[in-house]
């Protein structure tokens, strides 16, 4: 069945508050983005921007910005990261509902980008994005050379081999390990590498101390796991209309998921514990900082309660 456009979930709907402000500095920032005025490359742009304006939940840029804000950091100061970020998410979304990948027809409900366009524009477009993200953080964030060069990267590295792009194919080749270890490595890789970037880039930046960066390091593993459990939870329960994106994905394509391992209720269990240890990390890593927590606490309970 081709996709038709449903209402993309125009602001998270959960339990939990969303930090609304730090996600409208995104959505401004991002719009205002411009990747070509040559006419030639006018129709890949307009694949690029199709996907990224589609309007996604801006969860790993907020993120910066919340780590921004829990330093005592001006957030606008590290929005061509945040910017980077989510370019690199969209890119990887784009990739992941390409045909010879999940073949999924709707994402952040719209058509996805090889309908729309085409499959060879849907995956040059994934390309520029992951280029111009690195250009636009090279060239617009401000910081020490040290520092920003550290910082892009960790970019790379949480994107590469051992991160993303690693495990997405452990899990398009089905080669996650046994048990809860296999699975959480597969998440780790696939989805928690690019969230712990999402705050670490902005402690790196930022020159805070190894011991911080650690802290914090266990914090956003914890909750990248999170993220991918709710995931897996969601493309069962959630309907194409809330989520914005194919529902029941994973089953169809024979996936190995927290659900598929340990039932709705196990996975749901899981889920619960992986919040409160990420609760825990997070305060023990805040502890640490001069700044506000409340972001970075809205966005972990709305991580672990969302339903889109
Ligand atoms: C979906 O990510 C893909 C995964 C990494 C599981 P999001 O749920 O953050 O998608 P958007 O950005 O809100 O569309
Ligand atoms: C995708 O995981 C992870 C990345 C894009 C890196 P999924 O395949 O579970 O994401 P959805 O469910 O299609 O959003
Ligand atoms: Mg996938
Ligand atoms: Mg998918
Ligand atoms: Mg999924």
């Amino acid at each position: 069945m081709r996709a038709t456009a449903v209402s993309a979930p125009a602001a998270p709907s959960s339990g939990a508050v969303y930090p609304e402000d730090l996600r409208a500095r995104v959505d401004a920032y991002l719009e205002s983005l411009r990747f070509t005025t040559e006419p030639d490359v006018g129709g890949l742009s307009e694949a690029m921007r199709y996907s990224l304006l589609a309007g996604g939940k801006r969860i790993r840029p907020v993120l910066a910005l919340a780590t921004a804000r829990a330093l005592g950091r001006p957030v606008d100061t590290v929005l061509p990261l945040a910017a980077a970020l989510e370019l690199i998410h969209t890119y990887s979304l784009i990739h992941d509902d390409l045909p010879a990948m999940d073949d999924d027809d709707l994402r952040r409900g719209r058509p996805t980008c090889h309908v729309a366009f085409g499959e060879e524009v849907a995956i040059l477009a994934g390309d520029g994005l992951y280029a111009e993200a690195f250009s636009h953080l090279l060239t617009e964030q401000v910081g020490t050379p040290v520092n920003l060069l550290a910082a892009a990267a960790e970019l790379a590295r949480a994107t590469g081999v051992a991160g993303m792009v690693g495990g997405q194919y452990i899990d398009v080749a089905n080669r996650a390990g046994p048990g809860t270890e296999g699975l959480r490595r597969l998440h780790t890789l696939k989805t928690g590498r690019l969230i712990a970037a999402s705050i670490a880039c902005v402690l790196i930046l930022s020159e805070a101390d190894p011991a911080t960066i650690e802290a914090f390091d266990r914090y956003a593993e914890e909750l990248g796991v999170l993220f991918q459990i709710v995931d897996d939870i969601l493309d069962v329960t959630g309907s194409a209309q809330e989520l914005g994106k194919t529902q029941g994905s994973d089953e169809r394509l024979g996936k190995r998921t927290y659900v598929s391992e340990f039932g709705l209720d196990g996975a749901r269990t899981l889920a619960t514990e992986s919040h409160q240890r990420a609760r825990a990390a997070l305060e023990l890593a805040a502890e640490r900082l001069p700044g506000e927590l409340d972001a970075l606490t809205q966005i972990t309970d709305f991580i672990a309660t969302r339903s889109c």
